[in-house]
């Protein structure tokens, strides 16, 4: 199927004048979003109240909508749930992958994946009592750590820091050569980057859809379990959602056969409102098409940078195969020069200590946009606008 961006770009609210390079934190909303929203609110959740449950489908959403994202990450129909956070994903995942692999001691990561996944991590280890031992070794010597020690390796698909992504299928045969299951977080990479879960026999994934895929902040976020794993596996968390006949209400869990075992408790439906709708795009996108997109407008992006000769240094792979959607500088006074650009109308954000990161949604952006925000930058470098945010405190969120 043939995507068209450039139609796509004026189906996003994005207030006039700014240049959105975000995506990789928080993606837009469509401008649709309002009016759907609305009419969730005002022909579901008012005309039907608590009926909704049985007649607007609410209860099967988190398995209707794990079957949209399964396309766009390459999964089997009815390997997929939504629901509840990333964080609560990735404690799921991992405590399912720890008791299939519970006689091995390592779990394996790398010191680019999310603190968040590793805080979870070292958490579930303390709770075990400290059985399995976390090992946080460097992007590029993860290969060399894999061993028959290795339970499981956690791994984040694109660095948060740097966009670096690795070969997934490769780390993957690599791990069940020597019997380990893999995690792979696709926070970074879900929408933007072709993933293939089945192809790639992954074990478990996880992955949030506020970033590429547009969800609205703090939409619910997704796990994968591989059709050979699903009945093998057990819930961290005996979820009432994920009982085998939840209305029964007896006291006894008895987990459902599938992957509606991780659903864990009342799921937020207007959020799945506001996701689905962000999702049905996506029915028109051909993934491919879109990494060829997004790898062009970031390496126009790269090469502009380049001629404005300013001291900004590329921490992203300068090849593109190795990048994901994101482009990242590292600069002193990283935060103060966002901020000038921020208040230039170009949004980028800024992750300590020195990196300024953009991130590329063919959706919403086209050459022209990375033309004029490439201007932006050699204005504020050029003129020091950023010297005026120097001595400001950091904002919670940066
Ligand atoms: C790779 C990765 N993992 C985990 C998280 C934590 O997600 P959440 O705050 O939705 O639980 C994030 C948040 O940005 C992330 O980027």
């Amino acid at each position: 199927m043939k995507s068209n961006f450039l139609n796509l770009k004026k189906n996003f609210s994005i207030p006039k004048g700014t240049i959105y390079l975000c995506g990789n934190s928080l993606g837009p909303p469509l401008k649709s979003m309002g009016n759907e929203v609305k009419k969730f609110v005002d022909e579901e959740w008012a005309k039907e109240l608590v009926k909704g449950w049985n007649s607007k489908g609410w209860f099967e959403q988190s398995k209707k909508i794990g079957n949209q994202i399964a396309k766009i990450v390459g999964a089997d129909k009815e390997t997929i749930i939504v629901g509840d956070t990333l964080s609560t994903q990735v404690f799921q995942a991992l405590t399912c992958a720890l008791k299939l692999n519970q006689n091995r001691r390592y779990v394996l990561t790398d010191n680019g994946n999310f603190p968040a996944d590793i805080y979870i991590a070292e958490g579930l280890l303390k709770l075990l009592g400290d059985k399995h031992e976390l090992k946080i070794v460097k992007p590029e010597d993860i290969i060399e750590h894999i061993n028959d020690e290795v339970a499981v390796i956690m791994l984040t698909e694109a660095d948060y820091r740097t966009g670096r992504i690795y070969d997934m299928k490769n780390i993957t045969q690599l791990a069940h050569s020597s019997g380990a299951l893999v995690i792979w977080d696709l926070a970074h990479t879900a929408g933007v980057v072709p993933i293939k879960l089945s192809e790639t026999k992954a074990d478990f994934a996880v992955g949030c859809t506020y970033k590429y895929l547009n969800g609205g902040p703090g939409s619910p976020a997704f796990i994968y379990i591989a059709p050979n794993h699903i009945n093998k596996v057990e819930p961290a968390l005996f979820g009432w959602h994920g009982h085998k006949n939840p209305f029964e209400f007896n006291l006894n869990y008895l987990p459902s056969s599938g992957i509606e075992k991780m659903k864990i408790g009342s799921p937020s439906i207007i959020s799945f409102a506001s996701l689905k709708h962000a999702l049905d795009i996506w029915d028109n996108i051909d993934m491919n098409e879109l990494r060829l997109k997004s790898i062009e407008l970031s390496e126009l992006f790269i090469s502009e940078i380049d001629k404005l000769s300013i001291d900004l240094n590329l921490v992203s792979p300068r090849d593109p195969y190795f990048r994901g959607n994101q482009v990242s500088y590292s600069l002193e006074n990283g935060y103060a020069f966002m901020q000038a650009l921020i208040q230039e109308n170009l949004i980028g954000d800024f992750r300590s200590p020195n990196l300024i990161r953009f991130g590329f949604s063919p959706l919403y952006l086209d050459e022209k946009d990375i033309i004029n925000a490439v201007a932006i930058i050699g204005k504020v470098s050029r003129n020091s606008l950023w010297r005026k945010f120097s001595n400001q405190s950091r904002k919670i969120v940066t």
